[in-house]
């Protein structure tokens, strides 16, 4: 069930795990797409919703990394499509392939992206534009085709996967990479208040600080360790989750009918 919006203006914006009003989703036999699925956090979603009995299309641009997973999995629920998410043909593609290969589309996680460690007045204005067509270009495009996809079948699930950085200023971090994170938690909003009598809910996860190669891909020159200071109130962070953790708090919020999981310890859940 779409979640509740009250009135005609809307419903508030939301923080911590909220709620629909109803119906729990169950993933067995439903078909998911993931993007960012040749590693990391997209790799654990995939194989965990695979455990938990859906079709998985993992996408991403490797394909090598892609097809051993997917030989892993065996090929009767697990399909392996090739689709740069911020090509709107490998995209359109991406979603054909899912409902050539299984017949409809229930759930795409958005969770491609790239990170950008940069400071705002010295971030380069090309890393900042490719950050904005991983990051908010390619969810954008995945939404538009997956929900003209949903709509055939009355209805689905976007996961928009964010980051705990769009709640907190982490100054070393730099802006850009929080900043779209942020506007893509708005695009969900209100794609949720917008599809919710269409019955596709829109769910937004923010993973902590998670063990992934994230750091390693990420756009722009090597910045260097934190200042001493930050690197101080690193240290008494609690420590990184796993992208399996994280996984399972996407089916768990999946499960749920949620709108949105934050994994973050400074916004924990509610
Ligand atoms: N790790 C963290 O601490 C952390 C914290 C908060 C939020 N997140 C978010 O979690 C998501 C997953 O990150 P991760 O930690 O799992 O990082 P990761 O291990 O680097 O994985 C990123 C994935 O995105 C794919 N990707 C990158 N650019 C793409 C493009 N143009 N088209 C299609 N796929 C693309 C990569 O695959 P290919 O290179 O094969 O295309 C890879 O599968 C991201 O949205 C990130 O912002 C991560």
């Amino acid at each position: 069930m779409p979640p509740k919006t009250d009135s005609f203006i809307g419903s508030p914006r939301t923080q911590g795990e909220v709620t629909c009003d109803d119906a729990s989703v169950d993933p067995q036999g439903k078909t998911v797409i993931v993007t960012g699925a040749s590693s990391g956090i997209g790799e654990a979603a995939a194989r965990a919703f695979f455990a938990a009995g859906s079709n998985v299309v993992l996408a991403a641009r490797n394909r090598v990394k892609l097809e051993a997973i997917v030989a892993e999995l065996g090929q009767d629920r697990a399909l392996a499509v090739t689709a740069d998410v911020t090509n709107r043909d490998q995209v359109a593609g991406m979603i054909d392939a899912a409902l050539a290969r299984f017949g409809r589309l229930d759930i795409i996680v958005n969770n491609a992206g790239v990170g950008l460690r940069a400071p705002i007045d010295t971030v380069d204005p090309a890393d900042f534009e490719r950050l904005f067509q991983v990051n908010l270009m390619g969810p954008l495009l995945a939404m538009q085709a997956g929900i003209r996809a949903m709509r055939k079948t009355g209805g689905g699930m976007i996961v928009n996967i964010s980051s705990g950085t769009s709640r907190i200023v982490v100054p070393f971090l730099g802006g850009a990479y929080p900043a779209l994170k942020r506007a893509l938690e708005i695009m969900s909003d209100y794609a949720r208040a917008q599809l919710a009598p269409e019955n596709i809910n829109v769910l937004v996860v923010l993973p902590y600080l998670t063990t992934t190669p994230f750091g390693a891909n990420a756009l722009g020159q090597a910045p260097g360790p934190p200042p001493p200071e930050f690197a101080a109130r690193l240290r008494d962070l609690p420590p990184a989750h796993t992208a399996e953790f994280v996984a399972e708090k996407i089916l768990e919020g999946v499960r749920g009918n949620l709108t949105e999981v934050s994994l973050s310890p400074q916004y924990p859940s509610r």
